[in-house]
């Protein structure tokens, strides 16, 4: 059995707060007047999405949906089902989507395909972190907050086998082989 233990800080607290004023004040601008509805993917955007929605200074609906990719551990397997649905109608609104992460970017896309079948009049992407390097299929990112290398991250939200979401900075997970 490989263990992990928590590596060094990749994103500070202060950077966080920082970049997330940033994109709220983006989302602000782009959004006047279209009271859009935040979708927040559980369970790993619902940090971020708590502070980046007092960052935005425009009228917003909040709502959830749950996704679980088959599999555990530090990949995605790329088989996507959808595990809590949504609370609002998003027929003829606008919809932005709050993820933590995009990785290979299996998980955004079947969001996506699944959320365009409702019929929302747009429907674009804020993703704190962008791990563009795991790419397996193309995404377009409407809001980034930060591009990372090649590391599986913790804190923030973003989990390892539960743990670590309630760190309020971005760590590195380093794995120990040969234990
Ligand atoms: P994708 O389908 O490969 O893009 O994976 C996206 C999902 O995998 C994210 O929503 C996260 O839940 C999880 N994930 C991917 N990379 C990381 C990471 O570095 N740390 C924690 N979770 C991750
Ligand atoms: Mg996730």
């Amino acid at each position: 059995m490989t263990g992990h233990r928590l590596g060094g800080v990749l994103i500070t607290q202060a950077q966080i707060a920082a970049r997330v004023r940033e994109l709220g004040e983006a989302v602000a601008r782009d959004y006047g007047g279209q009271d859009p509805v935040l979708v927040g993917v559980l369970t790993g955007a619902v940090v971020f999405l708590a502070d980046l929605i007092r960052a935005i200074a425009i009228p917003v609906t909040l709502d959830f949906i749950g996704v679980a990719s088959y599999g555990a551990g530090t990949g995605s397997s790329g088989v996507v089902r959808l595990t809590s649905d949504l609370s609002v109608s998003i027929e003829g609104r606008h919809v932005l989507i709050v993820e933590d992460i995009i990785d290979s970017g299996r998980t955004i896309n079947y969001l996506r395909r699944n959320l365009l079948t409702r019929r929302p009049r747009s429907l674009r992407l804020c993703a704190l972190l962008d791990k563009a390097e795991r790419r397996d299929e193309e995404v377009e990112i409407d809001y980034r907050g930060f591009s990372i290398p090649n590391h599986f991250v913790v804190g923030y939200g973003l989990d390892f086998g539960g743990l670590y979401r309630n760190l309020p900075y971005i760590a590195i997970l380093e794995s120990e082989p040969g234990e």
